[in-house]
């Protein structure tokens, strides 16, 4: 309701006595990137009033709350889960706290398995848009009586992936690539969101490619539907941590994705995502968004 989220905000802004430039879904992959930020104030979610919580491993708690370079940011270390029991509702709450407290950029980051065969374990791929499977199969955050304050009864969410948003992170990440010599290239594509949290069968794989997409995880749709009815943009990146296994003879071979794989693939490219990440964040120009 408005009242929590006002609550909340107050709680935050009790602590934080400026304005803020950019939010941080902080996913798989990009957990410390609040490590880099100066002057950090951290805000355990407890603290916060009826606040939700994650039990994802690394996925810490926290919000963290400071300056990247140039931007004032806030961080979410830890994103709520549908598959964790949180309602749809539930999952997107910290979107809605970043849009009340004026942020009108958000940067989401996942973890997810490609669909694409041309990718590779280790790919960052930017989101161009997505497949909300859990949205379509009647779990988008938005059911129920609509928020007018916030956004439109029925909301379009064709451009809430910013395309001046995703160039200029390639930019960066072309440079980046350069400068560190790191050896994967950069992937655009369109992300499958389910509910989870079984890793998908193969013929739902096979169904996924057959409808377009590029790779699947269980998060992310729901907060950039509710960043769309915000007003808000968005810039959704993907680390590619395994392999998808589909129907065709060859897949059959081929280990299985498991929670420990993705960890680890994690762990490999978090620091090049994080070097890009925050030099994407002190230097996109955000004015035009405001
Ligand atoms: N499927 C769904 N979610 C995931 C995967 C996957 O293969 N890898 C990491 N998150």
């Amino acid at each position: 309701t408005d009242a929590h989220i006002a609550a909340i905000v107050k709680a935050i802004y009790e602590k934080v006595p400026f304005d803020l430039d950019i939010g941080v879904i902080c996913g798989s992959g990009l957990s410390n990137l609040s490590a880099q930020i100066v002057n950090p104030i951290v805000i355990d979610y407890s603290e916060l009033p009826n606040f939700p919580h994650s039990a994802v491993m690394g996925h810490k708690n926290e919000l963290v709350i400071g300056q990247l370079g140039s931007k004032n940011v806030i961080c979410l270390r830890g994103r709520f889960h549908f598959y964790e029991g949180w309602s749809p509702k539930d999952t997107v709450l910290g979107v809605k706290v970043m849009a009340a407290l004026g942020v009108k950029t958000i940067i989401v980051t996942n973890a997810a398995g490609g669909l694409d065969k041309s990718f590779k374990v280790g790919d960052v791929m930017v989101i161009e848009d997505h497949i909300s499977i859990v949205g379509m199969a009647g779990n988008n955050c938005l059911v129920g009586p609509n928020d007018d304050k916030l956004g439109p009864r029925f909301p379009s969410i064709s451009s809430v992936y910013d395309s001046n948003l995703n160039k200029f992170f390639a930019q960066i990440h072309d440079e980046k690539k350069a400068e560190l010599n790191h050896d994967h290239e950069l992937r655009k594509g369109c992300y499958v969101g389910l509910s989870g949290p079984n890793y998908e069968s193969r013929h739902e794989i096979a169904m996924l490619r057959v409808c377009g997409g590029s790779a699947v995880g269980m998060s992310t749709v729901n907060e950039v539907v509710q960043a769309a009815h915000c007003g808000l943009k968005v810039l959704g990146l993907t680390l590619i941590t395994n392999a998808c296994l589909g129907t065709a003879a060859d897949e059959y071979d081929l280990p299985e994705p498991n929670h420990q794989e993705v960890v680890d693939e994690i762990k490999k490219v978090e620091p090049f995502v994080q070097s890009v990440v925050s030099t994407f964040i002190d230097r996109v120009d955000i004015e035009s968004y405001k």
